[in-house]
């Protein structure tokens, strides 16, 4: 529960379409039967240890809650945190990364704020437009939906072994690959689906995220494991133990939700909390839409993996 709640009553602010109400991905505001706007923000520390790539990975991920909700971003800010004894050409190295991924998008960096940090941070403020009708949300699953993830996981592995200067050079450079990838293309096809079920896979992993969105939709989530994507090393790092303080976090919040098959040894099931950057969309596509879907998705050069399905019932299930 959110304190802002209490001063703010959701029931004054009827344009309000997604806010406080409904946590979701973004919040999202009706100018007119048409046309709403989406608002989001994210911002956090490197994740990798060249500055153009984390201000890529940045920006990738901040624009990701738009397409998220189905929406179109256009149009930024910059929100960072610097030491003040960084190096110019860092920041601009970091800055250059996030304003090229922008521009990738076809979203402008109009400005921007920076404030002083002992710890870099950045991130974006991000704006779209999203067809008040045509909102994807966490809460729109249907029972008999396949659940269609559009990045592999294990971003959150890789990147710690790349802290503890475990990680092999390859594997690190497929996952920054991802990490910087947009999730673009993916939206587009869910808006083009009418898809009204979807996320994406950030902080909380594939599980807490599918717990959000089984709990918000009211059905279970069926994952079948052998069908789940994982970057190269990540089962790797995982047997070895290379878990960021945020999987244990994710296992503690969300464990009593999930039942996994007696099958899955211990690393494999972490591997299912492990916080992701910058992650994939997780969709609901009805079984019918299912093969014209992938058909598109390959048409359009966006990699798709059937993970799963939704159900009756509660809570994950993974197989
Ligand atoms: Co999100
Ligand atoms: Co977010």
């Amino acid at each position: 529960m959110s304190p802002i709640k209490n001063i703010f009553d959701p029931a004054s602010f009827p344009d309000l379409l997604v806010g406080l109400e409904s946590p979701d991905d973004a919040a999202v505001w009706r100018l007119s039967d048409e046309q709403a706007i989406v608002i989001t923000t994210d911002f956090f520390t490197p994740v990798v240890d060249t500055p153009y790539e984390y201000g890529a990975i940045a920006a990738a991920n901040s624009m990701s809650d738009v397409w998220a909700m189905g929406g179109k971003p256009f149009f930024a800010l910059n929100i960072a945190a610097l030491p003040d004894n960084l190096p110019t050409e860092i920041l601009s190295e970091i800055m250059r990364g996030g304003a090229e991924k922008a521009k990738e998008a076809g979203v402008v960096i109009a400005g921007g704020h920076t404030v002083k940090d002992k710890e870099p941070k950045y991130g974006l403020v991000v704006i779209g437009f999203v067809h008040p009708q045509k909102i994807i949300s966490k809460s729109g699953l249907k029972v008999g939906d396949v659940l269609v993830l559009t990045k592999p996981l294990g971003a959150g592995v890789t990147t710690t072994a790349l802290k503890q200067e475990k990680v092999e050079e390859a594997h690190i450079q497929e996952a920054i690959e991802w990490m910087s990838r947009l999730n673009k293309k993916a939206g587009k096809l869910a808006v083009e689906f009418n898809l009204k079920g979807g996320t994406d896979v950030t902080g909380f992993g594939l599980i807490g995220h599918g717990v959000e969105m089984a709990e918000s939709s009211n059905v279970q989530l069926q994952i079948e494991f052998e069908k789940l994507p994982f970057l190269s090393g990540a089962k790797g790092y995982a047997e070895k133990g290379i878990f960021p303080g945020g999987a244990f976090d994710n296992k503690k919040h969300f464990e009593s939700f999930v039942t996994f098959d007696k099958t899955l040894d211990e690393p494999s099931q972490m591997l299912l909390f492990d916080p992701q950057t910058s992650g994939g969309l997780l969709l609901g596509v009805p079984k019918e839409q299912l093969a014209d879907f992938k058909k598109k998705a390959e048409e359009s050069n966006q990699q798709v993996w059937v993970i799963g399905e939704a159900v009756t019932g509660k809570g994950i299930k993974v197989k």
